[in-house]
């Protein structure tokens, strides 16, 4: 099987590119990214060498017609990843997430129409809104489009292009929607590994507002697993809702961080709160259950202990990474105010 994974040098993706080559020795891969801030050439360094014939980077943009053309020409399926995908970058330079998640993912639906390829969109829960922080309501895969901030607007956007596809141009695809990620190779402006590389360099964990929201945590390693078993048993034009049960306020994250690193409980500070900012996501995972799937990752404090352990032995990938999202969080106080 031939595989053009969209922004596969970044967090989801770069991870499902590692398991797909150890776990699919059928499959040949190969990676479309624009390598922007967000990807880390490191991610997939060795891969050549290590599944010689299977694998290939090509440094390029998605909204690049004729390169997507000839790219998904020679492919069975693509796996979408590519996105701007910071909530807080959308508040201050949304043009970025239209030309990529809206016009880029049109580029590539026209391809794999064209070539009769498979096309997996991967979407979010923020397409749906969200939810009531004092409440057991979950996202279903019937939850109306509700999203709040420019990301989401440009994902829900995209995931409706992909079902027009679908309908109107016989398009054979299917999406998937997931809940917030964590793991190795996350940029550092994230919330969690901005936290955890923060107390490596010995700095407090910065709060939004009181810290009440709350998150739905998926290890990345559970979510790529989802993924393929929509592309193994998925529907074509059906929507598939993945999450594992991980609800957390993002002050119970932080105080995890702490007791990891041996801080009291109270050692960070709250900062301005995000404009607009999601109170819960939660997903209703069924339709993924009902796949055969189940997360394995259902220690949130050991995975989030492996992903420190991770931080903390791979300085050089985070550091100029770290630095510049700092800067940019500086950037953003001096354009919108606060302190972030
Ligand atoms: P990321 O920011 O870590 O990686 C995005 C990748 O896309 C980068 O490698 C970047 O270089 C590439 N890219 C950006 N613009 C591009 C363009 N025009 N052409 C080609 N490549 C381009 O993102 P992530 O966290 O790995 O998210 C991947 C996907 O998963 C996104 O579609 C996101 O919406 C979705 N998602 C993320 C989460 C999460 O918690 N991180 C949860 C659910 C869904
Ligand atoms: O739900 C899926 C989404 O999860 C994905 O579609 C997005 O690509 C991904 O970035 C993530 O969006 P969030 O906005 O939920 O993630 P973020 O890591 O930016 O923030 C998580 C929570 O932590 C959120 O409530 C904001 C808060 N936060 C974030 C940062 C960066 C802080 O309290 N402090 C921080 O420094």
């Amino acid at each position: 099987m031939r595989i053009v994974v969209t922004g596969g040098a970044g967090f989801i993706g770069s991870n499902f590119v590692r398991s797909t080559l150890a776990q699919r020795p059928d499959v040949q891969v190969t990676v479309l990214d624009a390598l922007t801030y967000a990807a880390n050439p490191a991610n997939l360094s060795g891969l050549a060498d290590a599944y010689p014939g299977r694998f290939r980077l090509v440094e390029g943009s998605i909204t690049d017609a004729r390169l997507v053309d000839e790219l998904v020409a020679g492919a069975d399926l693509v796996v979408h990843f590519a996105a701007e995908s910071h909530n807080d970058n959308s508040l201050t330079n949304p043009l970025a997430f239209i030309t990529t998640n809206v016009t880029g993912t049109a580029v590539l639906l026209e391809a794999a129409t064209t070539h009769g390829a498979h096309f997996h969109h991967i979407s979010t829960d923020e397409v749906f809104g969200d939810l009531p922080l004092e409440s057991t309501e979950k996202f279903t895969p019937s939850t109306p489009y509700n999203p709040s901030s420019p990301y989401s607007a440009s994902k829900a956007a995209s995931d409706h292009l992909v079902r027009a596809w679908v309908r109107s141009k016989g398009l054979d695809a299917t999406i998937s929607n997931c809940s917030n990620n964590y793991g190795p190779r996350q940029h550092p402006e994230k919330f969690i590994p901005r936290q955890i590389t923060g107390l490596i360099e010995g700095h407090k964990p910065r709060v939004y507002g009181a810290g009440l929201n709350v998150r739905d945590w998926i290890h990345v390693d559970d979510h790529n697993a989802a993924v393929w078993t929509v592309i193994d048993k998925g529907e074509t034009g059906k929507t598939y809702l993945i999450g594992a049960d991980g609800e957390k306020t993002n002050l119970e994250v932080v105080t995890a961080l702490l007791g990891i690193f041996g801080h009291p409980d109270n050692w960070f500070v709250h900062v301005t709160d995000r404009p607009g900012h999601d109170r819960r996501y939660a997903i209703d995972a069924s339709s993924m259950r009902a796949l055969g799937w189940r997360p394995v990752y259902t220690d949130f404090a050991a995975g989030l202990k492996a992903t420190v352990d991770w931080y903390t032995q791979h300085p050089q990938w985070w550091e100029s990474a770290r630095h510049d999202a700092e800067t940019r969080y500086r950037d953003t106080e001096k354009e919108l105010g606060g302190n972030r």
